[in-house]
């Protein structure tokens, strides 16, 4: 039995992938997973550095691989803070960046359109603490908000609407299951609906580690998006060992942290299943825990082994326990 024939009834199991990984993991990938993200290939500063000239080659190997290997993809992201050409915003007007991103979605969509079956049109546009939150607003500050205005986002759902008719769009978000925040991401996501704007669902990443959150918070922020009228992806799954940037370092998994990973990981994929009329995706952010972006971030050169399978590709305990359930 595999992940993907354990839950085929209930959502889609995707891993996010590179262009080493499609490769290196093919067998695994191939063997466990039915849908992939890319984990850079398709953000917008990776196509274009200028906002003019794009470069596709390296998305355009990761759709081949879903493509041959009849696996489902899901699109990341049109718009966000982070690794997007600054030089679109230099000089822009609301028409003149508006107008920018509708030829960048339309693109994208062109390019990719029949493969996707989902889309993170808007990632983290909300504000993480009060103190960071516009005047009377909840996006956080970014040139999209400040050039365009606060119905930036519900632009950019019209125009991925009129490009992709067929994928279903997501906004994306994380510390999504943070009392105040989850209220503002709750507040967006039936605001949209409300005004008319196209979207089809909510992304949860779901870069959780073994104390936080805690499975009580979980439950609740599940529990009030089951309420939105739309779609739930865990869209950037992983559990990190770590749970502070000041924790000792380990030479290898701690036998009691391993175990607490595991224990949370079947608790989570009991939850989506318990859910599945509304969790239609769960993707990890990664295949196996020998390539993993925790390695460098909170704290770089810090091996960390958030995933389900180990660094020989090996099912780990987590595994075990998921496929229990
Ligand atoms: C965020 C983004 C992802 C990725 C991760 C870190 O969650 O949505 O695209 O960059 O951070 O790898």
């Amino acid at each position: 039995m595999t992940l993907k024939e354990k839950f085929k009834d209930d959502f889609w199991v995707g891993a996010a992938v590179n262009t080493r990984t499609i490769q290196t993991h093919k067998e695994l990938l191939t063997r466990e997973f039915n849908s992939i993200t890319c984990e850079n290939e398709m953000k917008y500063g990776e196509v274009t550095s200028d906002g003019i000239t794009y470069n596709f080659q390296r998305a355009d190997k990761i759709a081949a691989f879903a493509h041959d290997n009849n696996m489902a993809m899901r699109m990341h992201t049109f718009l966000w803070h982070n690794q997007t050409p600054q030089a679109i915003f230099e000089n822009a007007t609301r028409q003149s960046l508006i107008h920018t991103l509708m030829k960048h979605i339309q693109k994208m969509a062109d390019r990719y359109g029949d493969q996707i079956y989902a889309c993170d049109v808007a990632n983290e546009v909300i504000a993480d603490s009060q103190d960071k939150i516009l005047a009377g607003g909840i996006f956080r500050k970014s040139p999209w908000v400040d050039i365009i205005g606060e119905d930036f986002c519900d632009i950019a759902f019209h125009a991925s609407k009129a490009a992709l008719p067929n994928a279903a769009l997501f906004y994306n978000d994380y510390n999504e299951w943070d009392e105040g925040k989850s209220k503002r991401i709750y507040a967006l996501v039936k605001g949209m609906k409300e005004r008319g704007v196209p979207v089809d669902g909510l992304g949860l990443q779901c870069h959780w580690n073994i104390k936080s959150p805690n499975f009580d918070q979980i439950k609740r922020a599940l529990e009030l998006y089951s309420r939105l009228d739309v779609k739930l992806h865990i869209t950037e799954m992983d559990i990190s060992l770590y749970v502070d940037p000041a924790d000792p370092l380990m030479e290898k998994p701690f036998m009691q942290a391993v175990e607490k990973q595991a224990s949370l990981y079947k608790q989570a994929f009991s939850l989506f299943k318990q859910y599945s009329g509304k969790v239609t995706s769960v993707t990890l952010w990664g295949v196996a825990d020998d390539e993993t972006w925790l390695d460098q971030f909170p704290v770089n050169g810090r091996k960390d082994w958030p995933l389900l399978f180990d660094e020989s590709h090996e099912p780990k305990l987590a595994w075990q326990q998921i496929m229990d359930i």
